[in-house]
């Protein structure tokens, strides 16, 4: 086995891991101070129905879909079946509470009679949260469902880890992009006066920036990948076997 993927060089990596949730959980309880003292709380029936939306925006897209990102670097030496059951299951809490929060938003506009679909960040959130339902599925049939090839596996692996990373950044910056529009939306004439709902709306952009960075840095170290198991490896190298004709035993 190639000793670099061996070796036990985790360095910074469970700080790294620690700093992450800290700063994530830190957004989710700024999110929820932010609606509850300043934008009237959480109702579905309401005019607080539209804050159920940047809350499970937060929580389902951002926080979880983070975690289920760290799952394969932090479960590095359990079994690649029990990691997959983790990533899946983050992803299926993940999915439920950002479908509330998108139905949240399209029901109050609908009893508010406010146009659908007009802002940017609307634009930006649609195509983000389309994506991440084409990757769901996608995900599912590749990994989750029986008979789906080995190679066929491995060619769309590389798709799926770029559009995870990718979805997790498009997602902040559809936060940021709704962050500045209730803003403006809300304290117009203050909020260039940095009034104390700004300056914590303000911080929550940074800590949500602050999570996709250190989510981002984790998953870009090559060395904290998870090495193969020997099982796994012992799996591979009969595919390269049979794929390519070079035998496991030569040199
Ligand atoms: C802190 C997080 C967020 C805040 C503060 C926020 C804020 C807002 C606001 C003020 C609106 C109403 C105005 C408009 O249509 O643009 C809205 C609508 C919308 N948001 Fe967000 N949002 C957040 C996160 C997200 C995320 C992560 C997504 C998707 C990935 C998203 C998707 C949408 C969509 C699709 C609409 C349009 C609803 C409609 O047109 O009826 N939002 N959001």
């Amino acid at each position: 086995m190639d000793d670099s993927l061996t070796r036990e060089n985790t360095g910074l990596m469970p700080y790294l891991v620690a700093a992450s949730q800290v700063v994530g959980v830190a957004a989710l309880a700024v999110t929820g101070a932010w609606l509850s003292h300043y934008r009237g709380g959480f109702s579905w029936d309401g005019a607080e129905q539209f804050n159920v939306h940047p809350l499970c925006m937060v929580l389902g897209m951002v926080f979880l879909c983070g975690d289920a990102l760290l799952v394969f670097r932090v479960f590095r030496h359990e079994t690649k079946r029990a990691t997959k059951i983790l990533h899946g299951t983050l992803h299926i809490m993940a999915l439920i509470i950002s479908l509330v929060g998108i139905i949240a938003v399209f029901q109050f506009h609908k009893k508010k009679k406010i146009p659908d679909m007009y802002s940017l960040h609307s634009w930006v959130g649609i195509v983000t949260f389309s994506l991440y339902i084409m990757q769901w599925i996608l995900g599912f049939i590749m990994f989750f469902l029986p008979g789906v090839g080995y190679a066929l596996k491995s060619r769309f692996k590389p798709f799926h880890v770029f559009l995870g990373f990718s979805l997790l950044v498009s997602t902040i910056a559809t936060c940021l992009l709704g962050l500045t529009e209730k803003m403006l939306f809300s304290i117009p004439e203050e909020y260039s006066k940095l009034p104390p709902e700004g300056i914590l709306a303000n911080s929550l952009g940074l800590l949500l920036v602050t999570f996709g960075l250190v989510i981002g840095y984790i998953l870009t170290r090559e060395e904290w990948r998870r090495p193969p198991l020997p099982e796994e490896q012992a799996l591979s190298m009969d595919f390269k076997t049979l794929t390519q004709g070079d035998s496991p035993t030569e040199p």
